[in-house]
């Protein structure tokens, strides 16, 4: 069993990393909560594959589980389904004190924590990742958003879980694009952080091989995100690494209405656009961009798009992470290692169209 601790003082947690660890969940669970009611937050798709033996495991641990499940798709990471989520729990009785599992991919994880870090005023709950994406990245480090008409993420908090358990075989049920998707955001990790890590994924064969490898592969995310989230959890400096191809990226996914990329795959656009730009204003190293395009294209990740960035400008001016006119732009300056540019509303045009 590999565990990671991730520590932040009083709201420190444990993270689970195994085969099977689904299986036994509720025997985790014990660790950490020692009352009896549970609600179990969850979406049509991952509730039909796993939603009914989660809730056998948690029963035969002695838990008195009920469920809460709303329509898949980002399309519905929104207020409406937040208020159905929260009267849903508030009539399974569910009452402050209780246990909320977020158990699905980065909509249920970010819908389901931002309902418990709201609803009484903010109940306990631990996250369950099923996809890629969201066992590396979204379920680790707290945070918790519903989107508006105006944009993705744009209303949540931090708040941390109890616990994550990580279980790869649940990944067996997901199709391949979703995979690969999950994979950009592995391959960030080691672009950002850790050169080693780069070159490992660069040298296997691709997503088979590297699924072979995944409990491995899942766990040195983990230990990158944990690092980073100790230090910054609020994401005022380090944390904005983690951000690294994701300005590009999400002005993209917005640019085609979230139709024609998946999130990974976006950012596996802004990834490699962001390091061909550092080459040329001198920031990256030569060279960087091209092992970058490398390993994007070994994961069957795109790298290019025909929209114009002055096109994707407009958008990035409303990006919630334009603080108060400043953009963080994060540049490798050689792979496993960052540079974060402030650039200034003004400066983006200048800067980028060049
Ligand atoms: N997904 C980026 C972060 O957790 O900060």
């Amino acid at each position: 069993m590999e565990k990671l601790h991730i520590n932040l003082d009083e709201k420190s947690y444990d993270i689970f990393i195994e085969r099977g660890v689904f299986e036994e969940a509720g025997k985790y669970i014990s660790e950490v909560y020692k009352k009896k009611k549970i609600v179990v937050v969850t979406d049509t798709n991952v509730d039909k594959l796993y939603g009914d033996q989660l809730l056998k495991t948690l029963e035969m641990s002695g838990y008195t589980p009920v469920k809460v499940v709303f329509e898949a798709g980002e399309e519905n990471k929104n207020f409406e389904t937040l208020t159905e989520v929260y009267e849903k729990i508030i009539d399974s009785e569910i009452k402050r004190g209780d246990l909320l599992i977020a158990f699905g991919g980065g909509v249920v994880g970010d819908l389901a924590g931002f309902a418990a870090s709201t609803i009484y005023r903010g109940i306990d709950f631990i996250q369950i990742p099923t996809t890629l994406l969201a066992q590396v990245d979204s379920s680790v480090g707290g945070k918790v958003a519903v989107d508006t008409r105006r944009g993705k993420n744009l209303v949540g908090s931090f708040y941390q879980p109890k616990m994550v358990i990580i279980d790869p075989d649940l990944l067996k049920t997901l199709d391949e694009r979703e995979i690969r998707s999950g994979m950009a955001e592995v391959i960030k990790y080691g672009a950002i952080y850790d050169n080693e890590f780069f070159e490992y994924l660069l040298g296997k064969e691709g997503l088979k091989d590297s699924m072979v490898d995944i409990e491995k592969i899942i766990k040195k995310c983990c230990e990158i995100k944990a690092k980073i989230v100790e230090i910054d959890e609020l994401d005022m400096g380090i944390r904005m690494i983690l951000n690294f191809g994701h300005t590009l990226g999400h002005a993209i996914e917005k640019y085609y209405d979230y139709t024609k990329y998946t999130h990974g795959e976006a950012i596996s656009i802004g990834m490699y656009e962001i390091t061909r730009l550092g080459e040329k204003l001198g920031i990256t190293n030569a060279g960087e961009s091209k092992k970058i395009k490398e390993i994007l294209t070994k994961y069957g990740l795109p790298i290019e798009d025909r929209v114009e960035i002055k096109d994707l400008i407009e958008i990035m001016k409303t990006d919630k992470k334009n603080i108060s006119g400043i953009l963080n732009f994060i540049f490798l300056s050689e792979i496993g290692k960052v540079d974060i540019k402030k650039v200034a509303e003004e400066e983006i045009a200048n800067k980028l169209l060049k």
